[in-house]
């Protein structure tokens, strides 16, 4: 209606104060009406489309061939496999699917409340709360560079992002789905069919939860951050770590603090599980972590060694969260070899564990340089609206406060 012209002039001003009233009026409805959700066909920064639809990773770690004895002390290592070679629709779909609180059994947790983008995709505590008010037992763990991990979880009990991804979905401390009620709850969705025939064309019945799987694990493995001050550092830029965080640099990667034979650059995790003699929160008994997966006594209290990229926003730190700061997490590591385990408990700690003897102003220079391991500047797009149209405030308001914006 605003589309009709008059030319009479008195007549045009009336009708244009009415086809105003008209549209503010009528075109209130339409905006109540269901968003349209589609896919995007472009893949995330940092990745290029080849010509089988492919998101491929690129970043400068490539162009170095080897994992040890390259450049200054290893800055110049490359990185370890990655998983990539997801379509950008499949990717976007995992990313909407991160964000839908449908995805659990009372449909009111996303994957995104307890790996809160503006929190270092985690969530601010010490141990996750999940449905129904459960908690559980360890910390919810970053997402960033999860594309180069083979070990997942603290006690590293699985080996993908596919395996892994399931694990929450169904498990009554996390979202207590179960795959029958999920199906049936995405078909009922009125967006989700026709996405997942997008991301996945060509197969009779898209909606399974082996592509639930490969969608979460494409969003999580595009969530990409090698561009902090450190890396370009390490890619050669002698002005990207100021005097403060190259001297925690050094205290980093000295024998005497040992922390990058564990924390091993560029990742800043090796990958393997260590016995370090962390602390439990008090009042808990102790978590035995890798003994289990692995059916090993010498395990007991074992942890995969978490990466360090945007550690200055996960806090509280380690598998439970005792430690609420940076210093008091760099601290624990020259108290005393051992120092934290209790009496009667036997643990085999690993040789890197010693007794650095680190000074106040070397552990000032750790937090300095673990600061300097920030780079969020990928952050995913937060959807406004996701497909089931449950929004999930907890996510939103943090991101508002964090970020600034929506
Ligand atoms: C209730 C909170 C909660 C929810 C909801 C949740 N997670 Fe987690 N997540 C955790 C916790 C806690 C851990 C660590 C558990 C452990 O190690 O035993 C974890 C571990 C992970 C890991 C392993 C990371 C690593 O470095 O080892 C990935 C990946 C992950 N979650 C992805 C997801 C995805 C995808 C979803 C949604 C389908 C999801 N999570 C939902 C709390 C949660
Ligand atoms: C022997 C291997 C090893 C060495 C050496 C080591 N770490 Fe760790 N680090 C670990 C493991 C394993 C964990 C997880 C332990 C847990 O959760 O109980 C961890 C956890 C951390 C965390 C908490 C991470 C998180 O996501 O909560 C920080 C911070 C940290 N280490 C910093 C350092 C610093 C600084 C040094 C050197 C002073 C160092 N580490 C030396 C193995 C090591």
């Amino acid at each position: 209606m605003g589309k009709l012209i008059a030319h009479n002039s008195n007549a045009g001003v009336i009708f244009c104060v009415y086809s105003l009233f008209f549209s503010v009026f009528l075109s209130a409805p339409l905006s109540l009406a269901k968003p349209f959700f589609s896919l995007s066909d472009q893949c995330p920064p940092s990745f290029s489309l080849n010509s089988d639809n492919q998101c491929q990773l690129r970043n400068l770690y490539q162009f170095y061939d080897s994992l040890q004895d390259r450049g200054l002390g290893g800055l110049k290592t490359a990185l370890p496999e990655h998983r990539d070679g997801f379509s950008p629709q499949q990717i976007d779909l995992g990313r909407l699917l991160f964000f839908d609180p449908v995805l659990s059994g009372d449909k009111n947790l996303s994957c995104a409340n307890c790996h809160n983008p503006a929190l270092g995709f985690s969530d601010g505590m010490g141990r996750s709360v999940g449905a129904g008010g459960k908690v559980s037992q360890r910390s919810a763990p970053t997402l960033w560079n999860s594309a180069f991990l083979r070990v997942f979880f603290w006690d590293a009990r699985a080996n993908s992002l596919e395996e892994q991804a399931v694990g929450p979905l169904f498990s009554d401390h996390e979202m207590a789905n179960t795959p029958q009620q999920l199906i049936a709850n995405l078909s009922q969705v009125d967006a989700y069919p026709q996405l997942f025939s997008q991301a996945f064309p060509g197969s009779g019945d898209p909606l399974i939860i082996d592509n639930i799987a490969t969608a979460l694990s494409a969003f999580q493995s595009s969530l990409i951050s090698l561009n902090s001050p450190y890396d370009r550092y390490a890619h050669g830029d002698a002005n990207a770590l100021s005097s403060a965080e190259l001297e925690g640099l050094n205290v980093f990667r000295s024998f005497v603090a040992r922390c990058s034979q564990c924390h091993t650059p560029p990742l800043f995790t090796n990958q393997q599980v260590a016995v370090i003699g962390t602390p439990e929160p008090t009042g808990l008994a102790r978590d035995i972590g890798a003994a289990q997966t692995f059916n090993a006594e010498r395990l007991r209290g074992g942890f995969k060694v978490p990466t360090l990229r945007n550690i200055a926003r996960t806090a509280p730190y380690m598998h439970s969260g005792k430690f609420t700061t940076l210093r008091d997490a760099a601290e624990f590591y020259t108290k005393g070899r051992g120092h934290a385990v209790p009496e009667g408990e036997t643990l085999l700690l690993h040789w890197h564990i010693s007794d650095p003897k680190l000074t106040d102003t070397e552990l000032d220079r750790l937090v300095d340089f673990m600061g300097a391991l920030t780079d969020e500047r990928f952050i995913p797009k937060i959807p406004d609206q996701v497909p089931s149209g449950l929004l999930n405030s907890k996510v939103n308001i943090s991101l508002v406060t964090e970020l600034g914006e929506n």
